[in-house]
């Protein structure tokens, strides 16, 4: 592999630009990749350059690294590491790529080099006197079952003696390279043997045979279909049911619920029970029986809105705190975390310790950095108002036990020293968690 560079400055345009169809080219790729991630469209983009300009241009790089907001270095070198880019002129009517590969230098590429040489330049990569031919030799290109072979812009001329390669590069040179048939230049068709065909030769006398077999299979299942119509259908199997008996699972629970379940709800659960047991009237006596015993379960009051007190006026629930903090009744269905199960166990929380929320800042902290934190947690953080590391740091014992006990954590938060941690992160970032925990954070 050569060392690639730029061209000169001499022939390099001042300014570039996509034109016509192009433009919107180019931004269909870039659209294609995440926001964020536009840069992945370089190499896309650079080909689309090479395309209109004929070979990839410094302009070029730089416009597309601006569009793409990369780095001008970056884009150097992506276009200076592929050889696909070529990075000066080219024959403005051919650029004739010779494989040099050993399929097709076994096959007489060298001698096809030489009429590059003759017809266009001694050394490859500069144009001939018109500027309108040029050449190079590059890497197997895909085709050695036809070597040897060049390439011209995006098409293949294979199975090429030298003579045969000087009749095209005059065509192209005269203006009339589409005239030129692609692909082998032999009477082979694509890449069957030159001699015609070795195998299969009996091909359709053996389709027939198949043909026949498959009729005569068909009609056999026809015919056992017809049989199975004529059988009395089985019940089907109920193995693959799932286990319906979780709270969670029972119809009358919505996630979000749209209905407060309070204490008191059992007289309206149970007023609908008719409706709900009426569902079930299609349903097996031990459907019937489980469906029941689900609605029961789901009338009983979750234990945190039982607990959950409304916060005092101008504690925790800054202007707008209908909309940041949702009742605890509401939170565990919304975020899912806090199943039947883990409600289980779940201490009464005392509203009076609940950390104090603020309203969504434009900038908010990485929660997640905190060890123990994953995107459920902080989605729930982020409900109760909890934003920011400085808030977090700031809890107080209570605060901290309230949390705690709101996630159903177990003490984690304690075990875990989530205030230690978010000191550090509010006071320099992740660069002062490693000075203090001499670890990143997970
Ligand atoms: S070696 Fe020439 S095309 Fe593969």
């Amino acid at each position: 592999m050569t060392v690639r560079r730029l061209a000169e400055a001499a022939v390099q345009p001042a300014a570039f630009a996509f034109k016509g169809e192009k433009v919107a080219e180019a931004q269909r790729w870039i659209a294609k990749y995440p926001k964020g991630r536009e840069q992945s469209a370089i190499i896309p983009l650079l080909m689309l350059a090479q395309e209109q300009e004929g070979w990839v241009t410094k302009a070029a790089i730089e416009q597309i690294a601006d569009m793409l907001g990369m780095a001008y270095i970056r884009a150097l070198e992506v276009a200076t590491f592929y050889t696909q880019f070529q990075l000066k002129p080219v024959g403005t009517r051919a650029h004739i790529q010779v494989c040099g590969t050993t399929p097709c230098m076994l096959r007489g590429s060298e001698a096809l080099m030489d009429v590059c040489r003759d017809k266009i330049h001694h050394d490859q990569f500069h144009t001939n006197a018109a500027g309108t031919l040029s050449w190079e030799e590059v890497e197997c290109l895909g085709a050695c079952v036809n070597a040897p072979m060049v390439m011209i812009f995006k098409d293949t001329y294979e199975d090429l003696t030298p003579e045969r390669l000087a009749e095209i590069i005059d065509a192209f040179e005269a203006g009339n390279g589409a005239s030129v048939p692609t692909g082998p230049q032999t009477a082979r068709t694509f890449s069957a043997p030159i001699s015609g065909f070795t195998t299969l030769t009996d091909e359709k006398p053996l389709l027939k045979v198949n043909r026949d077999k498959e009729a005569r299979a068909e009609a056999k299942a026809a015919k056992a279909a017809g049989a199975a119509a004529a059988t009395p259908p089985v019940a089907p199997s109920k193995a693959a049911r799932p286990k319906t008996d979780a709270i969670e699972t029972s119809p009358a629970v919505k996630s979000p619920s749209p209905v407060k379940v309070a204490p008191s709800a059992e007289k309206a659960a149970s007023a609908a029970a008719p409706k709900h047991v009426a569902k079930a009237a299609n349903a097996t006596a031990a459907e019937a029986e489980q469906a029941v015993r689900q609605r029961k379960a789901a009338a009983k009051p979750v234990e945190p809105a039982a607990a959950y007190k409304a916060p005092e006026a101008g504690r925790g629930k800054p202007a707008g705190a209908d909309r940041l903090a949702a009742t605890p009744a509401d939170v565990p269905a919304e975020k899912g975390i806090a199943s039947a199960g883990r409600d289980k166990g779940r201490p009464s929380l005392d509203d009076r310790n609940r950390p104090a929320a603020i309203e969504k800042p434009a900038a908010v902290d990485d929660l997640k950095l905190i060890s123990g934190v994953g995107p459920k947690i902080e989605g729930i953080l982020h409900s109760l108002g909890i934003y920011t590391f400085a808030q977090i740091a700031g809890w107080k014992k209570a605060e901290r036990e309230w949390v705690d006990g709101y996630l159903n954590f177990k003490g984690r938060i304690e075990r875990d020293d989530w205030v230690r941690q978010a000191k550090a992160l509010a006071k320099g970032g992740v660069a002062e968690y490693v000075r203090v925990f001499g670890k990143k954070p997970v």
